[in-house]
């Protein structure tokens, strides 16, 4: 049934419409405000900062939950104002959460597009029962308040069943080079010298590792090649300084260890040592010992 359910989300295409709506303006405010896209982007953790963020509200609401179960049949003031603080302060988690959340969703297109946007629905739905729970206990109304952020927090555990779907399913947030091979361990030819001119990038191939090759200041670099936000080729990107950006999305990579400088993307690449012979560039993977 699951599954059926997400295939309907999947070829929706109504679904375009509506998501289409919310997605232009999201990515001006983030175009205006770079400061603000790298913050909810979540470079600066290394780790995509959504993911990080979503156990506090859903945290939160169960322990809420829990509280309204201990506390049913009796009134209890201690539990009841423990139930609403964990509720206030899920209501709150979550509208931090769902921001590092548009900022992820906006990078993307197609189905994980459709998929990310009714996962994004559903919460606002969960989150609209939940202020609407608090409302009702400030008033007296206790019954109906549990009953409000029950269903709540039914619809949660649907939708992030769905936010599951976008990270096991789509790879969202996962690293794009994660199963690739390591790239050799001893150095190997992998393109004639002459090949490579200054500034240029390149894709080669070494052992199974996609590998890019950049000559900038007369040096030669080699990273890995698949960007590790959602999977393009560095290679169709342009150098800017000792920097590669991706052609896709904008991540910046440092050329002389991997590193990622500017996102979306949260992991570095891998690095791999480089030098000339016999006319031909040869590289390995960075940090080992032995023969040259
Ligand atoms: S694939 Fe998104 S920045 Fe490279």
């Amino acid at each position: 049934m699951a599954t059926s359910l997400l295939t309907t989300v999947e070829n929706r295409s109504s679904v375009d419409t509506l998501a289409e709506a919310v997605h232009r303006p999201v990515q001006a405010v983030l175009q205006k405000r770079p400061e603000l896209r790298t913050t909810l982007d979540g470079t600066w953790l290394g780790h995509p900062l959504h993911a990080a963020l979503t156990d506090f509200p859903v945290g939160a609401w169960a322990t809420g939950v829990v509280l309204d179960i201990a506390g049913l049949g009796r009134r209890k003031k201690g539990l009841d104002d423990a139930a609403f603080t964990a509720h206030a302060f899920g209501l709150a988690a979550a509208g931090v959460a769902a921001l590092a959340g548009l900022a992820d969703w906006s990078y993307l297109d197609g189905k994980p597009r459709r998929v990310g946007f009714v996962h994004a629905a559903l919460n606002t739905v969960a989150a609209s029962l939940f202020g609407v729970s608090l409302l009702l206990r400030k008033n007296g109304r206790r019954g109906a308040g549990i009953a409000a952020s029950t269903a709540g927090f039914g619809i949660v555990i649907g939708s992030a069943w769905l936010g599951g779907v976008m990270s096991y399913h789509y790879g969202i947030g996962v690293s794009h080079r994660a199963f690739e091979q390591g790239g050799p361990s001893g150095f190997v030819p992998v393109l004639r010298n002459d090949e490579l001119v200054e500034g240029q990038l390149r894709r080669v191939v070494a052992e199974g590792a996609p590998i890019l090759l950049a000559r900038a200041n007369g040096r030669v670099h080699a990273i890995g090649d698949t960007c590790t936000h959602l999977g393009c080729s560095l290679s169709a990107g342009r150098l800017d300084g000792e920097r590669v950006v991706c052609a896709c999305h904008g991540s910046q990579f440092r050329l002389r260890d991997g590193r990622v400088m500017v996102g979306p993307a949260t992991d570095s690449e891998p690095h791999y040592e480089t030098r000339v012979r016999d006319g031909q560039i040869e590289v390995r993977k960075s940090g080992l010992n032995g023969a040259s």
